[in-house]
């Protein structure tokens, strides 16, 4: 298992739309098992694979850090080929990162809770209802398959207030402790 490093901003991968898997394989699992090292690494809470540069419709979540000492608390999950088939009417704003997007942070409003279908890593459906803050990781984490970034949902205004940021993050100068893709 391995530590990769994570594409970062503007990088072209993270604006595809990612591949749906189809069968599993040792390379997958493998995958799988080094987003997981690459993730916890970077003290992050999810990962999709188009951030470690592989544009395939996966991605890794362990939500745990919300959940302190709930015992209810999801755990690590994969999600494979994961579809959002509901969403919930009520909708609710979190300050959201991203590992791709070191340093910046903003405040997201999306749907509070959502069912999501997806197969797990031994390719076996699963569908979950989904609240809380694992509801937030797995619709940022399902936005990655989509080229799509959190700061997409930012205003135009708030964009702009970033956009200094950005371009530093653009040349590399944001520190980050983990390994990143050098530009
Ligand atoms: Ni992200």
């Amino acid at each position: 298992m391995s530590v990769l490093p994570i594409v970062t901003y503007e990088d072209q991968i993270l604006r595809e739309k990612a591949k749906p898997v189809k069968n599993n394989s040792k390379e997958l699992q493998k995958l799988i098992d080094d987003m997981f090292d690459t993730m916890y690494n970077a003290d992050g809470v999810g990962l999709a694979a188009p951030q470690i540069g592989k544009a395939w419709r996966i991605f890794v979540a362990d939500a745990s850090p919300f959940y302190e000492e709930d015992e209810n608390a999801p755990g690590p999950l994969v999600l494979i080929n994961p579809a959002i088939t509901l969403e919930s009417d009520k909708t609710i704003t979190i300050e959201e990162g991203c590992l791709s997007i070191p340093d910046i942070r903003g405040a997201v409003t999306r749907p509070e809770n959502v069912v999501v279908e997806y197969k797990d890593r031994n390719l076996k459906k699963q569908k979950r209802n989904v609240n809380g803050p694992l509801a937030r990781v797995i619709q940022h984490e399902t936005d990655h398959l989509n080229g799509i970034l959190f700061i997409d949902h930012l205003s135009y205004f708030k964009q702009k207030l970033l956009s200094a940021k950005l371009k530093a993050l653009t040349e590399g100068a944001n520190q980050v402790n983990y390994p990143v893709v050098a530009k």
